[in-house]
């Protein structure tokens, strides 16, 4: 027991009652050692600072009355992160890297739930106007190590996990992007592409053009459109896209597997603006992809559930590890991202006691499925890998690894009532799956580079080449200036040696 905490006897009973006034407040037990907080007066007042104060002391949080190095934590009400580094710099307090800087929001969601909430990007306040490591301080007796984050133009530099709160300009900025792909105007689709990936990582909503200071990635064609979906709801540039009949001819062709930009512009021109007249034209001729892709057609284009990827998991382990027992089978792509449906499976395979004959693993895993009818279509693409002397030039550039693009026919789960719902006497479904086979020493790269999205891959590549003077690909990582290659053996490798912190495939939905 603490003996400050008896009561105390004798002649100190009676304790003269200024002496109990001058105390700073009641002494509450501190539950929370590894916190302190510091409340900013700064737009939240002092009647609801001493409020908060008091009940988060009450509720076993240290708080601090001043600001002093053993602060951990600072939170603010109606400030952003630049508003509080600001207050912070003319205050002349070091700032470490370690110290939080949160919105209201977590202090009150953590006392609700009786102790410290994980801290999440929407409880981080965001400095999104100036980087302070620039600008020289003569108060600082160091330049301090920046307690929030400048948003990088790079997605390889954000965190953007599924939860997206800026969907309405996302999809605006997709669809107009996509028409500019269709159109092949590469720039003006890059760049709302970029646009949309760097909405995806803010950790708050824009409610107006101000929120947009300092963000990177946001042209003037792009501002006009958030500005206008501001405004209106909705943008009217968008609306005449998706009425376009050539966007919508594109869109309809190319969902169909084994179509791409050159076979819809061909098929524009002819005339087609539906897929029944082309199906059932007998002047077309159609690759074995492409019959494959009408044949399916219902299927392929219906989402591939995780449940379903969970369950061609399961299949494409057991025909692996029938021929190679050590093999390791990874899910990548967007399901390892987090992602609860797809329009297909990805898989990378590899081998880590390195064999001969691992070239043939492949097919005869196709041979194993063709021979029990699980094959709908595929297609082996043999691997033209050779001793590089140094990682593709090329961003988005296909690898040389052996793999397979095939259409798998998964059969469903046996009911135990026997009742189907699915189409009248169907019982299975035509999935897309993705096998890649890679050596065991491109593993971590070739997981990597298949986990995505596009756009996290081309600007880990672009960040490689114009911020480290390295090239990044599927294969390897080169350095241009040592001219060598460095290894690694895990994805966190080589984050490490771009100098990058480590993103988790889940925050790189960018
Ligand atoms: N990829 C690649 N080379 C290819 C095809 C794909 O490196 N020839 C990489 C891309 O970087 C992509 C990832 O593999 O991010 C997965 O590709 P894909 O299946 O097309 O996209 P997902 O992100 O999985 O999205 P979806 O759910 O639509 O399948
Ligand atoms: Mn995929
Ligand atoms: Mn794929």
């Amino acid at each position: 027991m603490d003996p400050s905490r008896v009561a105390p006897s004798g002649p100190l009973k009676k304790r003269p009652r200024q002496v109990r006034a001058s105390m700073a407040s009641p002494p509450y037990d501190i539950k929370f050692r590894d916190l302190v907080l510091f409340i900013l007066e700064k737009k939240m007042g002092t009647t609801r600072r001493t409020f908060l104060m008091e009940l988060a002391r009450r509720k076993g949080f240290r708080v601090e009355n001043e600001l002093s190095d053993s602060v951990t934590h600072i939170v603010a009400e109606n400030n952003s992160g630049s508003e509080v580094l600001e207050w912070l710099q003319v205050q002349n307090v070091r700032a470490s890297s370690q110290l939080e800087l949160l919105d209201v929001s977590w202090l009150i969601e953590s006392m609700g739930a009786g102790n410290p909430v994980e801290i999440t990007g929407k409880h981080q306040l965001v400095s999104v106007k100036t980087d302070y490591s620039a600008t020289p301080n003569p108060g600082f007796q160091k330049t301090p190590p920046l307690p929030v984050k400048k948003i990088s133009q790079y997605a390889c530099q954000r965190r953007t996990t599924l939860n997206n709160c800026n969907n309405i300009f996302t999809d605006a900025f997709e669809v107009l992007a996509e028409n500019f792909e269709f159109k092949e105007n590469e720039v003006f689709s890059l760049a709302f592409m970029r646009a949309a990936s760097v909405l995806k990582s803010l950790p708050f909503t824009i409610v107006s053009m101000k929120d947009t200071e300092g963000i990177p990635c946001l042209g003037d064609q792009v501002k006009c459109v958030i500005e206008e979906i501001i405004e209106d709801g909705e943008s009217s540039e968008v609306k005449a896209v998706l009425n376009d009949e050539r966007y919508q001819s594109f869109k309809l062709f190319t969902s169909v597997f084994g179509v791409g930009l050159k076979t819809s512009e061909r098929w524009f021109r002819m005339g087609f603006r539906s897929l029944s007249k082309i199906r059932s034209d007998k002047t077309l001729k159609f690759t074995k992809m492409q019959k494959a892709g009408f044949l399916y057609y219902e299927d392929l284009v219906s989402c591939v559930t995780r449940a379903e990827a969970e369950a061609v998991g399961v299949l494409v382990k057991e025909a692996v590890w029938a021929f190679m027992p050590d093999a390791f089978v990874t899910m990548t792509g967007g399901f390892r991202r987090g992602k609860k449906i797809g329009h297909d499976v990805d898989f990378l395979i590899t081998n880590p006691e390195s064999t001969e004959d691992e070239e043939q693993l492949l097919p005869k895993v196709i041979n194993l499925w063709e021979r029990k009818g699980l094959l709908l279509y595929y297609d082996l693409v043999e691997s033209t890998f050779e001793k590089l002397k140094c990682p593709s030039r090329q961003v988005d550039a296909l690898d040389h690894f052996q793999k397979c693009f095939l259409i798998f026919k998964l059969h469903h789960q046996k009911v135990d009532s026997g009742k189907s719902t699915q189409q009248e006497g169907k019982t299975w479904k035509a999935i897309r799956v993705d096998l890649v086979m890679c050596p065991y020493e491109n593993y971590a790269f070739a997981l990597l580079g298949w986990t995505g999205s596009r756009q996290f891959e081309r600007d880990i590549r672009r960040y490689a080449t114009h911020e480290r003077k390295m090239m990044l690909d599927n294969h390897a990582l080169y350095d241009k200036t040592k001219r060598i290659f460095l290894k690694a053996g895990s994805e966190e490798e080589i984050f490490a040696h771009l100098g990058l912190d480590y993103i988790e495939p889940w925050e790189r939905n960018a």
